[in-house]
């Protein structure tokens, strides 16, 4: 009798996009003449820019070729793009290239990192949070059962974020091990300063602990004194990793490229409280259950640095910010309290009240035919809260406001 890892039993039954995907597919089979529009999962709808699609074109050719063709890369990226991100990403905080470890997306990355801490870690999450933080470590053993009442799982420490407290986490008040933060954040919108984040990074530095930083959307940041990285705070090269993506930025959701910074200036520690470079750690990690990100796929990501590529990833990025502020604009004059949507692709805003996040998302879906998603679906200090996403077409996210202005 083989047996299964029993910590899966204690998930939620489904992963919270999967579980709206089939209510939506659902929807439309029972009401098939209805035009729905999909601002749920953050999945972006401008075309890949020319710059990648040439530079992609360029490698396929070149691995028709005896000279250009290329076999296994190295696990942890080519070199010309590791270069290029510490060149154009970093340059002013020190990361070097044998710091970046390119890989096929930061869901993954978040996913996968877990492999390398000690199973009696303890955790912090923000609450609401992307679910891939808990869900993994849900899966690697590190929480408790799921407590129904009151949403959370025993053993993981909750940072509520709500209008209450402006979404700036209040530290941990016990010990934790680990933290993860994303900013700007998935699913509020919200983003921290320098001060509020540098008070994570002290705290990490005081209790040995380590920051996990999601910086998947620093790309839409536009207000000043709001850290793009989590190296722009002092000392924070001894405490976090950072993971970024071309998802959000260059329109990679499909093409699949990501990377996550580890400095090698960064320690964990054994049960005897020596000192382990975590750099080398993932390293060994990596080349052991990774075998890199395609040659073609890592030629597109480095044309996202080249001067026309630059330009005209801007243009995306200000098209979906124009989304963002059409949304938000629309559903504050419709009456609703809206967060986000400033540095931030998501705008997540009050559900009218009587409703929970849920009940709303049926509503807006029957009456509206637009589909979000759900706050609590992204932890119990979510409810009462509903996410949009601007990654959608100019023309979908005008109609969407139209509709949701004529229904409520
Ligand atoms: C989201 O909608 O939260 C994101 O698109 C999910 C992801 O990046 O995996």
């Amino acid at each position: 009798m083989f047996k299964i890892n029993e910590n899966f039993l204690n998930l939620q039954d489904s992963y919270l996009f999967s579980t709206i995907a089939k209510k939506v597919a659902e929807f439309q089979k029972n009401n098939p003449d209805s035009k729905i529009i999909k601002l749920g999962i953050g999945d972006v709808t401008k075309p890949i820019i020319p710059a990648v699609i040439e530079a992609m074109h360029k490698a396929v050719d070149e691995m028709g070729t005896k000279e250009g063709f290329r076999g296994y890369g190295p696990e942890q990226g080519y070199d010309f793009l590791r270069n290029a991100i510490a060149e154009n990403d970093y340059k002013n905080l020190g990361i070097a290239p044998d710091e970046i470890f390119v890989s096929d997306g930061a869901k993954c990355d978040c996913g996968n990192i877990v492999d390398i801490f000690d199973l009696n870690s303890k955790i912090a999450i923000t609450d609401p949070v992307y679910p891939v933080y808990l869900d993994t470590n849900v899966m690697g053993g590190r929480s408790g059962k799921f407590n129904e009442e009151t949403g959370m799982y025993e053993n993981i420490v909750y940072m509520p974020v709500s209008n209450e407290n402006n979404f700036v986490p209040e530290l941990p008040k016990e010990h934790v091990d680990i933290i993860y933060l994303c900013f700007p954040n998935n699913p509020t919108g919200t983003v921290l300063n320098k001060e509020e984040l540098k008070k994570f990074v002290d705290y990490a530095k005081e209790n040995k602990a380590l920051i996990l930083f999601d910086a998947a959307y620093e790309a839409f940041i536009t207000e000043k004194n709001i850290p793009r990285s989590i190296y722009e705070i002092d000392g924070a090269k001894e405490v976090a990793i950072e993971f970024r993506s071309f998802s959000k930025t260059a329109g990679f959701t499909g093409v699949r490229c990501a990377f996550a910074v580890v400095p090698k200036s960064l320690f964990g520690y054994t049960s005897k409280g020596e000192q382990v470079s975590i750099n080398k750690l993932w390293n060994r990690r990596t080349t052991t259950k990774f075998n890199g990100v395609s040659y073609i796929v890592q030629r597109g990501a480095e044309a996202v640095y080249s001067e026309a590529g630059k330009k005209q990833i801007r243009e995306n990025i200000e098209y979906y910010r124009e989304n963002a502020k059409i949304i938000k604009e629309g559903l504050e004059e419709a009456g609703f309290t809206v967060y986000g949507g400033v540095n931030s692709p998501y705008i997540w805003l009050k559900v009218p009240k009587g409703l929970t996040s849920w009940e709303f998302f049926d509503s807006l879906l029957n009456k509206a035919n637009v589909v979000g998603t759900p706050g609590s679906g992204f932890g119990p200090a979510g409810e009462g809260y509903f996410r949009l996403t601007a990654f959608g077409t100019k023309e979908n996210s005008i109609e969407a406001i139209k509709r949701i202005k004529n229904c409520f």
